[in-house]
């Protein structure tokens, strides 16, 4: 699943640097050539929906696992629910309502910045939705968009969230640098998770009680409920560490830093399996690929794709712990991958407003879809037919996907 955290760089520039007067975080002003002239494998204008309603920057997005619902988060400090038509050509934004329901996470006077929606999560059936924001609660609610209930307990911005696979339990981490375990099922929190020194960035579950954290200061934690200290401590990345992911059978991690690399770790060894080193700035996320034994793609080789600042995707062998390719051809920093669900296809998006498909095998672009802003994140649903890419200008994009 694709729920991300959100553009978390922006929101710690602003907690640590800002003296509080700039209270629109948005991506600073670049200087990219925008050049819209057509490419052959540009997307058809009737291949878009756009999906307009939010009035400011759209962080988050995520289907839902049945695959007719796509939630959005923004800094409007509210989440949508769209309901998508199923089936390709029929997304004329002209044609007929759509229908959407907005989860208002504030009373009263809209622009409550400090509500803004920075991450979401669809349990396993795709009957709740979780929200995380930057006021600290974390909410849940129905597929209808009813507010079933607001946790508290964190002191800062949640920036990553996630249910487990059972669904009995939702995890947080926040910028009060812990991670809180939530018992659905009381609507109370089971567990917090006290081990870093700095805000946690990513959280990621291994199981359904094991999981794992990442930190500003630089630690990843493997930690399982109802244990009082993490099971392992991974030590090595000498930068704050972005984004942490297990693989599809849950035995190795991958993590993404600051410090340019990305290492993949086993819960046999402290030290890092492997050192990705060949990328030129920070890196921001990082995704498995569906394949490889376990999954439902097992004759495929399991890749891990890397997504940084120096504007490439890379993609790795993971068992030679070597570069098999470098995606070149965005202009910005990248800050969403996806592998589409059959593992053929990755999905990439750029604060250079272009979100381009490659074909994984051969390293190049398929297609390619300009949008008017940033996009935060890009995301398939669950048959593969259509991508969603959720802009800094205030709009989620629905693309239909036919090769
Ligand atoms: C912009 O498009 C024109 C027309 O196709 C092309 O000649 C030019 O090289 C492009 N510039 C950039 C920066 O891509
Ligand atoms: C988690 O729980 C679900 C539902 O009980 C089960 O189907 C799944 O196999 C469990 N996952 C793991 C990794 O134990």
């Amino acid at each position: 699943m694709c729920s991300m955290h959100l553009a978390q760089n922006f929101f710690l520039g602003w907690l640590f640097t800002s003296n509080g007067t700039d209270l629109n975080p948005g991506p600073e002003p670049m200087d990219i050539s925008t050049n819209t002239t057509t490419l052959p494998c540009d997307i058809s204008s009737h291949d878009v929906t756009i999906l307009e309603g939010h009035t400011s920057e759209v962080f988050t997005c995520a289907w839902s696992p049945s695959g007719l619902l796509l939630a959005s988060g923004s800094g409007d400090s509210s989440a949508r629910i769209w309901t998508i038509a199923d089936g390709p050509g029929s997304s004329s934004s002209q044609n007929g309502p759509l229908n959407v329901v907005v989860l208002k996470h504030f009373r009263g006077r809209t622009n409550e910045k400090s509500k803004d929606v920075t991450t979401l999560d669809w349990n396993g059936d795709g009957t709740l939705l979780a929200t995380g924001s930057y006021d600290g609660q974390a909410r849940i609610w129905g597929g209808d968009g009813e507010l079933r209930n607001t946790l508290n307990k964190h002191k800062g911005p949640i920036f990553s969230l996630k249910w487990n696979k059972k669904g009995d339990y939702l995890l947080s981490g926040s910028v009060d640098k812990t991670a809180i375990v939530w018992d659905i099922k009381t609507g109370e929190w089971k567990q917090a998770f006290e081990f870093h020194s700095g805000p946690t960035l990513d959280v990621d579950w291994r199981n359904n009680v094991s999981f794992a954290t990442c930190s500003t200061d630089g630690l990843i934690n493997v930690c399982k409920v109802g244990e009082n200290r993490p099971i392992k401590t991974y030590l090595g990345h000498q930068g704050e560490v972005n984004a942490i992911k297990w693989d599809p059978t849950g035995s190795l991690l991958a993590s993404c830093s600051d410090d340019y690399t990305a290492k993949i770790w086993s819960l046999k060894q402290d030290k890092y399996l492997h050192d990705l080193k060949e990328h030129t700035k920070e890196i921001y996320t990082i995704r498995w690929s569906p394949t490889g034994p376990g999954t439902i793609n097992p004759n495929q080789q399991l890749l891990l794709a890397s997504a940084s600042f120096d504007s490439t995707i890379k993609l790795w062998d993971v068992e030679l712990g070597r570069l098999i390719c470098s995606l070149n051809g965005h202009r910005d920093p990248v800050y969403s991958v996806a592998f589409s669900p059959n593992g053929e296809y990755l999905a990439s998006g750029s604060m250079d407003k272009c979100m381009h498909i490659w074909s994984v095998k051969e390293g190049k672009i398929v297609k390619t879809y300009t949008g008017n802003g940033g996009i935060f994140e890009v995301c398939w649903n669950k048959e593969g037919d259509k991508v969603a890419a959720c802009f800094a200008n205030n709009v989620v994009c629905v693309l239909d996907f036919r090769m």
